[in-house]
């Protein structure tokens, strides 16, 4: 019973043209991205910004679920609605970020290892209490010559099995995030080795420890040349390299794979990610769960400013619809073109 409403869950944030919006900024992480329109990260702005996402009318159309972070999930929308409640109200699931951030890993020089499984489960029993029905939990890993370790990969990978378990027990349902970054000059091929190490270790720890992986999501990576490599892959190549490893690593019960953006532009995000759609069918829904991905235009065109709300709104539901086409393969660039109303 309690394993059936974890696989409709996570087959309900994968469902047909629809994807995840990422809104779990750490307050660390909201600041910069508001530093870059020059605007103070306060409570309130902090509030007001997400306010101006999570009431975009008719984005639900494109939307399944979106991801909270601690504050967040304890805050309202204007009208005095807490943000759970305003997001279930449109059919949109709620998400909790539960992870603590990516500190240094002990004995690896520039290497890190998630935290927060301390006081999981109670943190977990409490964040269902205010509706989140899924939760996130980001392991991070770098590339270079000698990165990432095996000890890095194998210790991330026992506390992201950790984290699912623990999220399984509480009847939420874990997205596993194991994030091989793009930054450097590495070639494509050494981004495909990386990040099929990464992937061998994960679905390992999480056999291991019992996790029933058709009730998970899986958040990767896309496969990419460094975005400091010369000659980079263009958008055929990072799908078929990209598919090559899922297909190698993710088993077919998993119900989705929905990608971070992780740095890439957000028509770049899009154009990959109908390319890998455009070769299906698939074992499992390829999605979004993006964050600057979706967001980066609506910050923009909203400045922080109340008068531009609207165009925040018309920024925002925008992407989500090109991502949204791009779940069938469907998507165009031509379609960027489209003025869309509020
Ligand atoms: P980006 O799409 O900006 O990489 O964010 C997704 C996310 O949730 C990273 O943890």
């Amino acid at each position: 019973m309690a394993h059936h409403a974890l696989h409709e869950t996570a087959r309900a944030l994968v469902a047909e043209g629809k994807g995840i919006l990422a809104a779990d900024e750490s307050t660390g992480t909201i600041k910069k991205r508001f530093d870059s329109i020059g605007l103070e990260s306060t409570e309130e702005s902090r509030r007001a910004y997400r306010d101006l996402l999570f009431t975009t009318p008719g984005v639900e159309e494109y939307i399944s679920g979106v991801i909270l972070y601690d504050e967040t999930i304890r805050q309202s929308s204007s009208d005095g609605t807490p943000f759970p409640e305003l997001l279930a109200s449109k059919g949109i699931i709620p998400g909790i970020k539960v992870d603590e951030g990516a500190k240094p890993l002990a004995r690896a020089e520039g290497e890190t290892v998630t935290e927060g499984l301390d006081g999981l489960r109670t943190r977990l029993e409490e964040y269902r209490g205010l509706g989140a029905r899924f939760a996130k939990w980001r392991g991070v890993y770098s590339i270079s010559e000698t990165k990432p370790s095996e000890y890095c990969i194998w210790t991330n990978a026992h506390a992201l099995a950790r984290y699912a378990a623990l999220c399984q027990e509480a009847g939420i349902v874990p997205i596993v995030e194991p994030e091989v970054l793009q930054d450097g000059t590495h070639t494509i091929e050494r981004s495909e080795f990386v990040t099929s190490r990464v992937l061998a270790a994960v679905y390992t720890e999480l056999f291991d420890q019992r996790v029933d992986v058709a009730g998970t999501l899986l958040k990767p990576n896309m496969v990419l040349s460094g975005y400091d490599a010369s000659n980079r892959a263009g958008v055929d190549k990072v799908a078929e390299q990209s598919l090559h490893v899922y297909y190698k690593h993710v088993p077919a019960a998993v119900p989705g794979v929905v990608f971070l953006s992780g740095g890439q532009s957000d028509e770049d995000a899009t154009a990959h990610l109908n390319a890998m759609n455009a070769r299906g069918p698939h074992p499992w829904e390829l999605s979004f769960s993006y964050g600057r991905a979706l967001q980066a235009p609506a910050l923009k065109a909203w400045g922080g400013k109340p008068e531009n709300v609207e165009a925040g709104q018309r920024a925002y539901y925008h992407r989500a619809k090109m991502n949204s086409a791009a779940r069938t393969g469907m998507y165009a660039p031509e379609m960027e073109r489209e003025a869309v109303p509020v």
